[in-house]
């Protein structure tokens, strides 16, 4: 008998087609989310799961669904899955990387640059009828080109973006555990430095780290107050890589000069204090929001997920040990 896949939340339809082909693929077409109790229920006799980063996969339902083999996010980050718990029970866990890389790195220069220049608050001027004239002072904002910008976590993502901050003749930092190859630093012209050093140094600093235990709340009062008065934070890797509380602080009392935001602490809840902020832009999560980007995620997942089920290798395991 075909093994049965649930597939969480409304995908493009291509991913559906795939899984039918060897899956008995049980589709919530739909947008609305299931917490744990209702996943559990849905999930319990399925041999498979492809999820987005909104579903809780969490070591409780994990551990409800004896019939599970593999999770397929749909999305490079997966710190909505207990992967210890997955591993732990030979479940295999896979991801989307690199289909999304320069999308996202695109979407984390837009921010850096809507942020500096103040784009949405002269949209919003002009639309509101308030442009009267030109003004030598009138909604002035700050340089990007040549200015210094710090990469926290210099991945597929962190290193796009790199690349991107060449063409403006940006001065590029870099804070990283590992150090990327010298060939590397040297074609992007990134030089690896500790990270109170690259908060002290740069005008903007931009976030590309994975939530994990060690990345929670990696940026908080201490490296907000170590920032230029100057800079930009700009977040396009998870919400909770910020303590949100403590930026709203750092904002209000002028430590930072503003921020660009696609990615929350308590999703899809934004903090009172950063809507409120004229120096803050605000996005919905959409660092990966290309139709064409969104669709191979989408397929990918879906490949993914099947070829575990074949007995096949998938091409994106998180946890490539429990595979053998
Ligand atoms: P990646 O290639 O794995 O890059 C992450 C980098 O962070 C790695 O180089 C890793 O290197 C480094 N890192 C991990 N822990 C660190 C720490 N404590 N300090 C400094 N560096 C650390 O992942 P990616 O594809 O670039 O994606 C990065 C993240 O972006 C994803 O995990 C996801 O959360 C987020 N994302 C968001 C969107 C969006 O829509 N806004 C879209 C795509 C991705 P080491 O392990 O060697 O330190
Ligand atoms: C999106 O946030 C992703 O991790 O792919």
């Amino acid at each position: 008998m075909k093994p049965r896949v649930l597939v969480t939340r409304h995908v493009y339809p291509a991913a559906v087609a795939i899984l039918q082909e060897d899956c008995i693929a049980d589709y919530r077409d739909t947008y609305d989310v299931m917490d744990e109790a209702a996943l559990v229920k849905r999930l319990r006799l399925a041999k498979g799961v492809v999820c987005q980063l909104t579903d809780p996969l969490t070591a409780a339902v994990i551990e409800q669904c004896p019939e599970l083999r593999v999770i397929s996010q749909v999305a490079v980050g997966h710190d909505n899955i207990d992967v210890a718990a997955a591993t732990a029970r030979k479940i295999v866990v896979t991801n989307t990387p690199g289909v999304l890389t320069e999308a996202t790195a695109d979407l984390t220069f837009a921010l850096l640059l809507a942020a500096a220049r103040r784009l949405p608050t002269a949209e919003r001027f002009l639309r509101d009828g308030k442009w009267q004239r030109w003004d030598v002072d009138l909604l002035c904002g700050h340089d990007v080109h040549e200015r210094t910008l710090g990469i926290v976590g210099f991945g597929r993502i962190g290193q796009a973006v790199a690349r991107r901050a060449r063409g403006f003749s940006m001065r590029v930092l870099y804070s990283s555990r590992t150090p990327a190859a010298p060939e590397v630093e040297q074609e992007l012209g990134a030089q690896r430095v500790p990270l109170d050093l690259l908060l002290k140094q740069s005008d903007y600093v931009s976030l590309h780290v994975p939530l994990r235990e060690e990345t929670r709340h990696m940026i908080g009062v201490e490296q907000l107050c170590q920032m230029k008065r100057s800079a930009f934070l700009i977040n396009t890797s998870r919400g909770p890589v910020v303590d949100e509380n403590a930026l709203v602080a750092a904002l209000e009392e002028g430590l930072i000069a503003g921020a660009g935001l696609d990615v929350f602490e308590h999703e899809p809840r934004v903090h009172p204090g950063l809507l409120e902020h004229p120096g803050v832009v605000l996005l919905p999560h959409v660092g990966s929001a290309v139709t064409s980007v969104r669709s191979l995620m989408c397929a990918l997942a879906a490949r993914d997920c099947a070829a575990v089920l074949r007995g096949e290798r998938p091409q994106h395991p998180v946890n490539p040990e429990v595979l053998g």
